[in-house]
């Protein structure tokens, strides 16, 4: 790999500082603490103060990602943020990190691919950064999924939480380091089983959470295996290379029957999703800057990212730390 690529040479996260334990969510909805952690494996989730936006979670997580790298603002040439919960339908959120963190030098936008979104964004600006156009990407992802969900349906309220998380990107010529390969699906004819009841064009709302949960966790442990075998495939790996799993962050249950289907021990996979919920875009980001800020990742392990969201899309990142 002596052609330029893209590596990953810093992380950042934030949650905001109000937390939801199931207990506490138990008192205005029916449901328990047990029925929440036997299905999902989730304690509890982040919320948003009022008054704090998308933009406000992303930006932390930029501003500490930076910080941990040693660069400033102004060297950012691209920003690519995640996201289904924009501060305002336009203009992209991604400008208004942009302005907060003093980014100046850099083009910025978002991109909607729901939970998958992280995925499709990292393969988007490792093009860029391929093509020669960027050296110093952002890449965000940030959701405050409490905005969109309806509080008094079981079914979705207690699977979601705020939060983002950023990574640095940059071109590198280094050998045997950086993003190797990308696997990206979409199938429309699977919009319904998990969308929102609004949108500008539609009905001038923003609408809440939709999910058909059984369908979508039947896709998301088929799919997202598959990816995971494809993305490896197309780098010439195989699953015994896997040193680990990143993992959209949905649901504990979805990440071990990912883990059994494709032979990985518990070590090998990294589940954060009972501190945070599903944080949408935020979710691998999260777990990333949570790995590598105890040391779980080494320099040189060969790691996966993998998700899926509403649309349905789909897809992983192999990389080599
Ligand atoms: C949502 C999910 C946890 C539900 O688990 P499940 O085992 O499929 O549960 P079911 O939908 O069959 O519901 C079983 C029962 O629990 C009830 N129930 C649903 N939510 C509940 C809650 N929060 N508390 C208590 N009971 C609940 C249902 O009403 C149903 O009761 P019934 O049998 O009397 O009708 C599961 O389907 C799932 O994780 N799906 C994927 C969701 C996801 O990750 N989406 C985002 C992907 S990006």
């Amino acid at each position: 790999m002596t052609t330029i690529h893209s590596k990953i040479s810093a992380t950042g996260s934030y949650l905001p500082k109000k937390i939801l334990t199931n207990l506490e969510l138990a008192k205005t909805v029916e449901t328990s603490d047990e029925w929440i952690m036997d299905r999902t494996g989730i304690k509890q989730r982040h919320i948003a103060a009022e008054g704090e936006v998308t933009s406000d979670l992303a930006s932390n997580a930029a501003l500490k990602a930076l910080e941990q790298a040693g660069i400033k603002a102004e060297e950012i040439e691209l920003i690519i943020l995640a996201t289904t919960t924009p501060d305002l339908t336009f203009p992209a959120t991604a400008t208004t990190v942009q302005a907060k963190i003093g980014a100046k030098n850099a083009f910025a936008f978002d991109i909607q691919a729901v939970c998958s979104g992280f995925v499709f964004a990292i393969a988007t600006a490792d093009n860029f950064i391929k093509s020669g156009q960027v050296k110093n990407a952002l890449v965000i992802g940030a959701d405050t999924l409490s905005r969109i969900v309806d509080w008094s349906d079981r079914n979705t309220c207690v699977l979601f939480g705020d939060g983002a998380g950023a990574v640095l990107l940059q071109a590198t010529t280094e050998e045997n380091r950086g993003i190797i390969s990308s696997d990206l699906h979409s199938d429309g004819t699977l919009n319904d089983i998990l969308k929102t009841s609004g949108g500008p064009a539609s009905n001038q709302k923003t609408g809440f959470i939709e999910m058909s949960g059984k369908e979508v966790f039947k896709h998301a442990v088929e799919k997202m295996s598959k990816s995971v075998l494809s993305v490896l495939s197309k780098a010439g790996l195989s699953i015994k290379d896997i040193d680990l799993l990143v993992p959209h962050q949905a649901n504990a249950r979805i990440l071990n029957a990912v883990a059994t289907r494709l032979e990985l021990s518990e070590e090998q996979v990294i589940i954060t999703v009972q501190n945070h919920a599903n944080t949408s875009a935020a979710s691998i980001p999260l777990a990333l800057d949570c790995a590598n800020s105890i040391g779980k990742i080494k320099k040189g392990d060969l790691v996966v990212l993998e998700a899926l969201g509403g649309g349905l899309t789909w897809g992983s990142i192999a990389l080599r730390w």
